[in-house]
């Protein structure tokens, strides 16, 4: 289309201003308790992997996938993964730590979603760039899920980064858990946290 005003060509704007920025702007990890029904509708959940999977992409190798957990099988991934934590686990205190943690990760918030990480190492593009798309695809992800008046957080430790659950979610040998990100309609919004100011965080080149 033709531009109508006196500015060169090169400062179109090639994409209106999305509102959704603003929103954007008051993102929040929601943690798990407070993430209940509704679930997100399939076409919701649909447009959020859509959105989450539209990184930048090194070499096109799509280094990633997802693995969904509804409500119904919520009980059964957690007894799956309490059994595998307690034959590891000799401490008391230890393994009842994680019981509880797993009981409020995966039972109430109506969906899980795993994010996996699959590198391609045949192919000649670094792996640091291959995990770092996988990591922009559970950025957008959360950015997804707020848009779209949902909630979620990314989660990690024992249940994504060891040997048991990773038989329990049948992933290939190079394959790993990237984050579980329990999905669902916040209850209460969570408070603010303190966040970084970008002005000490950014300097002029040479200054
Ligand atoms: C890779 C990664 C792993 C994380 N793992 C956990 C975790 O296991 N448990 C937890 O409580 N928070 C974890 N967090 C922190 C939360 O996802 C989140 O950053 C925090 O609650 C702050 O929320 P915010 O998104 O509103 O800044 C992790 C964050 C990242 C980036």
């Amino acid at each position: 289309m033709a531009h109508t005003t006196n500015e060169p060509a090169t400062h179109v704007r090639i994409n209106p201003v999305d509102q959704s920025v603003l929103g954007l702007m008051s993102r929040r990890s929601v943690p798990p308790a407070l993430l209940r029904t509704p679930a997100p509708t399939d076409r919701d959940l649909m447009d959020i992997l859509t959105i989450a999977s539209r990184v930048p992409d090194h070499g096109v190798l799509v280094p990633w996938r997802f693995i969904l957990v509804r409500d119904h099988q919520a009980d059964d991934l957690l007894s799956e993964l309490l059994q595998a934590h307690e034959a590891e686990e000799n401490d008391e205190a230890a393994r009842s730590a994680m019981a509880s943690r797993l009981r409020t990760w995966l039972i109430g918030p109506p969906v899980i979603v795993f994010l996996i990480w699959r590198p391609n190492r045949a192919a000649n593009f670094p792996e640091l760039d291959q995990l770092l798309c996988a990591g922009a695809v559970a950025m957008n992800f959360l950015h997804a899920a707020h848009s779209t008046g949902y909630g979620s957080i990314w989660l990690t430790g024992w249940p994504c980064y060891s040997e048991a659950p990773a038989q329990i979610l049948s992933l290939a040998p190079d394959e790993k858990v990237i984050g579980l990100f329990p999905l669902g309609t916040p209850v209460k919004r969570p408070a603010e946290r303190a966040r970084p100011d970008v002005r000490e965080l950014l300097s002029a080149w040479r200054s």
